[in-house]
């Protein structure tokens, strides 16, 4: 990762920690229980999420393994996650800073490797799932969550713009095509996999990126968004609702394990 781009996702992720956690509809208790179950936790496991943020799914994830750690490279972020972690009184969890691209721990080290809705800031995806392969002990499992692109060329650059402008650190959203190759050139097999239609509200979501109505991005995200309606040419099917629109989100989960060798 570019020290440039690096720099761009702490910025972000610095400013908008608070209302990350604040508006953070997406992880209600609801939707983070249901990905700790896709996650298949086992009771003696010890798991790893790769860009942890301010560590719901850890601390949702924790009582049932046996130790839970968390990395994230924005040093608010890791704060926030502690601090939660000491509300809550979970022992078993911990939290440090760390790249995504180079994970503190040694090969062979977990059970259980997650990244979740952090994909799209990586400039280099490949790079962070052979890192997250790297630390999987053999039978591991690797669970990945992230919001798809769609696949036509046009709506996946109109989606991907319309996020770069409300997050300059976001990178792309990769389609759900470019997710299965990647997994056949890192021989991963499919455990589970299932896309989620997860429906947001665009003003909570802008919101969690530190905009609100009024401010300039806001406002040019929002023309392309409704400019978008005819057609759904972005592929978010943005639907009006008083001063809000209703945008759907296509979550990818994929729980994965390394191909068998033959
Ligand atoms: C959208 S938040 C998601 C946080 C959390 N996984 C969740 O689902 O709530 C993205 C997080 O990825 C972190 N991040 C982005 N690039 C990273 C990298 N290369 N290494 C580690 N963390 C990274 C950011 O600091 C931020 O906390």
């Amino acid at each position: 990762m570019s020290q440039k781009h690096k720099d761009k996702v702490e910025k972000q992720f610095t400013k908008t920690a608070e209302a990350f956690a604040e508006f953070a509809v997406r992880d209600s208790a609801e939707v983070t229980a249901e990905k700790v179950q896709f996650s298949k936790p086992q009771p003696d496991a010890v798991a790893l999420d790769v860009a942890c943020g301010p560590g719901a799914f850890v601390l949702a994830l924790a009582p049932k393994v046996l130790f839970a750690y968390g990395i994230d490279l924005t040093a608010e972020m890791v704060r926030r996650a502690r601090a939660l972690q000491t509300d809550r009184g979970i022992a078993n969890a911990g939290f440090s800073r760390g790249e995504a691209e180079q994970i503190p721990f040694g090969d062979a080290s977990f059970d259980l490797v997650s990244c979740q809705c952090a994909m799209h800031h990586i400039q280099k995806p490949e790079i962070v799932l052979r890192e997250m392969v790297r630390v999987m002990k053999p039978e591991a499992r690797l669970m990945l969550i992230d919001p798809l692109g769609p696949e036509s060329d046009s709506k996946f650059e109109l989606y991907n713009r319309i996020e770069v402008i409300r997050d300059p650190s976001h990178t792309a959203s990769l389609r759900l095509t470019t997710y299965l190759a990647l997994f056949d050139k890192l021989e991963l097999e499919t455990v589970s996999q299932t896309v989620k239609r997860r429906l947001r509200s665009f003003n909570h979501w802008m919101l969690r990126a530190g905009l609100k109505p009024g401010d300039k991005r806001y406002q040019e995200a929002r023309k392309l968004l409704e400019d978008s309606a005819n057609g759904d040419r972005a592929g978010v099917s943005p639907e009006p609702q008083q001063d809000d629109i209703q945008i759907v989100h296509n979550e990818g989960m994929f729980l994965l394990t390394r191909r068998a060798v033959a």
